[in-house]
């Protein structure tokens, strides 16, 4: 065994980066080297591509793709692709979409699409000569980006404003030029990210050139530039509503009844972070799931999305709920920075399926899109609490996981889901019946209680 120290590993081929990485931390070689060939593609071509996309790759890491159909966003019917591992998230999307597709839909707002990056600089000088000096030569950034947005420009986006900001009071002698960006279908991070970088060499040459400073003032010392995953002005907002009356669902509690405790589950996740979290995580269930269906980046938009919850400076509910004059109305307001053009759109193969089954969305359509999906998701989660609790549907989901855990045939399977259509799905219960259906005192595979 060595120190499991290593020089150069990203310059192996594939086949030596696992040899090393199997001889050094597995005890069956041979059982975890077919693991990963188990996960590897036979179309080699297919397999590079994947390869390619991130560094060091030994393997593919499946996610279950599922769709949920019966989405009307905006009077247009949709089925969204969504991949996720959670079991239940599909099938709460589904019946969500159907509930209000009887309801006259989702109906959504794109509330603005700007996206913002920063040249993060020091400089140790007077305020207020950097200010005029920035006016004075403000038309130079623009000048010198023009053929990075020449492109963006011609498709109607580009930089819409740049501004310099003075943050000295939270840290000595800090700055900021500060974009503001339309960068149109695409995510844009790249164009963002190399207008602020030509933005940062304008503004040292400009000064360094300008008689107007000291030597001391000149030495401007630009710390990053990057864009903000921090999206507030890229904002949509998606709704449902009816009359309380048409919220009957057969699941036994009245209309009245329900939207009373719907609308207080609602307003405990406004005032109570504990809960925020919980229900913002449920809304993220069908927003990241359509997010990596379509190739976006779900770090981003989690990241964008919690702080967004927090920017009163307390962590609240991304969703709230209006019962008034007898109409129930739900609705959600969340920052998605998202693209259908460039990066993951056109090279993986099940993102152009997913952008090809949504009829080749513009991003604004997918933000709306996805919105609703959180919508649709933080509905179901909540009316399942507010009536049934969470666990009966999601136990029945889960049924299957633990049927496959414990080897069940499909024989197996089918009787032992029939008879929890009418009994209470727990873990036990489900081991049990197993026990029962094969006639054995207790499963011979190991099991690892959830
Ligand atoms: C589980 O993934 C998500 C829920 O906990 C969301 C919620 O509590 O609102 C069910």
């Amino acid at each position: 065994m060595s120190d499991k120290r290593i020089k150069g590993f990203s310059r192996l081929s594939k086949e030596a980066k696992i040899e090393w990485l199997v001889g050094n931390y597995f005890d069956h070689q041979e059982k975890a080297f077919e693991t990963l060939k188990t996960y590897w593609n036979s179309d080699t071509k297919l397999q590079k591509l994947h390869d390619e996309f991130i560094e060091n790759t030994i393997s593919n890491f499946y996610t279950p793709y599922g769709v949920a159909p019966n989405f009307m966003v905006d009077g247009k019917m949709f089925t969204l692709p969504m991949a996720i591992e959670e079991s239940s998230v599909v099938a709460a999307a589904s019946k969500s979409a159907s509930f209000w597709l009887e309801r006259g839909g989702f109906k959504t707002t794109i509330v603005s699409t700007v996206k913002i990056g920063h040249v993060h600089f020091i400089y140790e000088g007077d305020h207020e000569k950097l200010q005029s000096f920035f006016e004075e030569i403000k038309e130079r950034f623009y000048e010198d980006t023009s053929s990075i947005t020449a492109n963006m420009q011609a498709r109607g986006g580009g930089i819409l404003d740049i501004r310099l900001v003075n943050r000295t009071e939270a840290m000595d002698d800090y700055y900021q030029l500060e974009a503001r960006f339309e960068t149109c279908d695409s995510m844009g991070a790249n164009f963002i990210n190399s207008c602020l970088e030509q933005f940062s060499k304008t503004l040292t040459q400009s000064i360094a050139e300008a008689d107007t400073f000291t030597e001391a003032e000149k030495n401007v010392q630009v710390v990053m530039c990057i864009l903000s995953n921090y999206t507030p002005e890229c904002l949509v907002r998606s709704e449902v509503s009816c009359p309380v009356a048409e919220l009957e669902d057969g699941s036994g509690v009245s209309p009245e009844e329900f939207a009373t405790k719907f609308k207080r589950a609602v307003r405990i996740a406004e005032i109570e972070p504990y809960r925020a979290t919980t229900h913002n995580k449920g809304i993220m269930n069908g927003i990241d799931a359509v997010v990596i269906a379509t190739g976006n980046d779900f770090r981003a938009i989690e990241a964008a999305c919690h702080t967004y919850a927090s920017r009163s400076g307390h962590y609240t509910s991304l969703s709230h709920c209006e019962v008034k004059d007898g109409i129930f109305r739900f609705w959600i307001e969340v920052p998605l920075a998202l693209g259908t053009v460039g990066g993951l759109t056109t090279l993986h193969p099940l993102v152009k399926f997913s952008l090809e089954m949504l009829d080749k969305p513009s991003a604004t359509e997918l933000m709306s899109i996805i919105a609703s999906s959180g919508l649709a998701q933080n509905f179901a989660a909540l009316r399942a609490l507010v009536t049934t609790g969470i666990q009966k549907g999601h136990m029945k989901m889960h049924l299957l996981n633990i049927l496959n855990q414990l080897e069940a045939t499909e024989e197996e399977k089918a009787i032992i889901v029939d008879h929890f259509k009418h009994n209470t799905v727990s873990y036990s219960a489900a081991v049990q019946k197993f026990c029962e259906v094969r006639g054995i005192e207790k499963p011979q595979v190991t099991l690892k209680k959830p």
